[in-house]
């Protein structure tokens, strides 16, 4: 009830002092009444998402992380947490991660040219699209390059996989069971096959951004 009754004490001082005014004579008689005043009714569990003693960690046991078991291939699927939100790993990912520079089996199932023999969604459009500003790196120095008619943004497909998407985990998360709170949130899809599809191709990757696809 520390924080509580830290909160009480100052209130209590706070509206003392105001009371009594220039009344500076009386610091002992302020301790006396404010032990008479205070009557915690809010409970320091109450206050945060885990419901045990906020002093110490022993007590906190957080819900073990279960991540998908289904192999890749059993086509189970998630749904999309809004319209063209990063699609959750819906498969094990045992001995895939971390990804590292020589080592990213993602792609080896996949990239567009082997996906539809493996059976798994191909990496779409839009990670074969550089969406990164035109800055200057020689190696030595780095120049921002600032321009404010948004020249500077240049938005152009490239044959391979662009290197910002090369971390497939940095947004592909596999899938956990454990919940520490509720999730009410209901996606309102913009496209009828939302749930499952991404709407971002073609034309639609550039619609309502003040740029040119070069
Ligand atoms: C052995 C082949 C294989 C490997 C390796 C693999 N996947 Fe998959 N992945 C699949 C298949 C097949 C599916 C389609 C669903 C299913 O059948 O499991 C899929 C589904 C997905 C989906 C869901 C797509 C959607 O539209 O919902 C994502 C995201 C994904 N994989 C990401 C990854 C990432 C990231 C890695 C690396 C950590 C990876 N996958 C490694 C085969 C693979
Ligand atoms: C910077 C974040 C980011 C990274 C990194 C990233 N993705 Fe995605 N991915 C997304 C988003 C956002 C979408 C949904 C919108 C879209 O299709 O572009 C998506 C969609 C997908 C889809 C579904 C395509 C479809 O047609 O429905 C697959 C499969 C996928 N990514 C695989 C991968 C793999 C494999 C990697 C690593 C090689 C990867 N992604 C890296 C953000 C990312």
């Amino acid at each position: 009830m520390k924080l509580v009754t830290k909160i009480g004490l100052c209130m209590t001082a706070v509206s003392v002092l105001f009371f009594n005014g220039c009344n500076d004579t009386a610091p002992s008689a302020k301790v006396e009444r404010t032990e008479a005043v205070v009557k915690p009714t809010i409970s320091e569990q109450s206050l945060g998402l885990r419901k045990v003693d906020l002093y110490s960690e022993d007590s906190v046991k957080p819900e073990e992380t279960k991540y998908s078991k289904e192999y890749a291939g059993s086509g189970y699927k998630i749904n999309r947490a809004f319209q063209d939100a990063p699609p959750m790993i819906p498969h094990d990912v045992e001995g895939m991660l971390p990804i590292t520079i020589n080592d990213n089996q993602c792609t080896s199932c996949h990239m567009p040219e082997v996906a539809p023999s493996m059976g798994a969604t191909a990496i779409p459009e839009s990670h074969f699209t550089d969406f990164r500003p035109k800055h200057k790196f020689d190696g030595k120095k780095f120049e921002k390059s600032i321009d404010n008619n948004k020249n500077e943004i240049s938005i152009k497909k490239i044959g391979d996989l662009a290197g910002a998407r090369f971390n497939c985990s940095q947004c592909h998360a596999p899938q956990s069971e454990g919940q520490l709170v509720e999730n009410t949130f209901t996606p309102e899809y913009t496209h009828k096959d939302g749930a499952e599809k991404s709407s971002w191709s073609g034309s639609k990757l550039t619609e309502g951004l003040d740029t040119l696809m070069k």
